[in-house]
């Protein structure tokens, strides 16, 4: 297992310790949920935790769950979720974060906004200063908006590059038939809030893959002394 998979690893289970029986949980997506949504079965299996029953954030989360025999509820039909585990792609110290490098977003944004408590589970790789110096912030648009928005963003002071597929001709295809555009702006971004508002404001624009004031805690993986550690830093306020 290279380092990253390690910290991924162990930062998973370490977040499967905050789940109770009888919780409904909010299954996020990319490679950190998944090993997550696999030690949960785990914990499962064994007996140690019952009557869970998970949201899913994608298809991905929502065919690991089925593979692994993890009981399934609609997201219309909870008014609430106890608690939702994500990963993230970066983290700044106040705890904003960029998602949507697996492009489910959208369906992440609103499973963490019916979340009591909304854990994000990350390796020390995804802590940034400063959010959107490097990771460019996904932005679902609806296939016949994209060329507008992009000219809307210029004007924002953001280049963005529409997403394509990889063993598929042409663009990526997110999990409700829209598009993605990857934007960096020219100073990155210093007022998450402002920009998630803007974003979401433009015709076309389904959900940015912007988390503002959403996130209760941070696990980070890391390692140390060639051991791969768990530690969960406090939020900068
Ligand atoms: C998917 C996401 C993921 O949570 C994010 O991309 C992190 O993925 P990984 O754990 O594979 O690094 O937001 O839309």
């Amino acid at each position: 297992m290279d380092s990253q998979t390690q910290m991924k690893k162990i930062v998973a289970d370490e977040a499967i310790k905050e789940v109770e029986s009888g919780m409904i949980l909010g299954l996020g997506s990319g490679s950190t949920a998944a090993l997550m949504i696999k030690s949960l079965a785990d914990e499962i299996r064994s007996g140690k935790l019952q009557n869970i029953k998970g949201v899913a954030t994608s298809f991905q989360s929502e065919v690991l769950a089925l593979e692994l025999d993890i009981p399934l509820i609609d997201l219309a039909a909870v008014s609430q979720i106890d608690l939702a585990i994500d990963g993230a792609d970066e983290v700044d110290p106040r705890f904003q974060l960029i998602k949507g490098g697996g492009a489910c977003h959208v369906r992440e944004k609103l499973v963490a906004s019916k979340a009591n408590q909304f854990l994000i589970v990350v390796d020390e790789t995804k802590l940034v200063q400063n959010l959107n110096q490097s990771f460019p912030l996904p932005v679902e648009v609806l296939p016949n908006a994209w060329k507008q928005v992009q000219e809307v963003i210029v004007e924002m002071k953001g280049n963005s590059s529409l997403r394509m597929a990889t063993k598929k001709a042409g663009p990526v295809v997110t999990d409700q038939g829209n598009l993605i555009l990857d934007v960096l702006f020219n100073d990155g971004i210093k007022n998450p809030k402002d920009i998630e508002l803007r974003l979401n404001n433009i015709p076309g624009v389904l959900e940015n893959g912007l988390f503002v004031d959403l996130t209760d805690k941070v696990l980070v993986g890391k390692i140390e002394n060639n051991t791969p550690v768990v530690y969960s830093p406090s939020k900068v306020v």
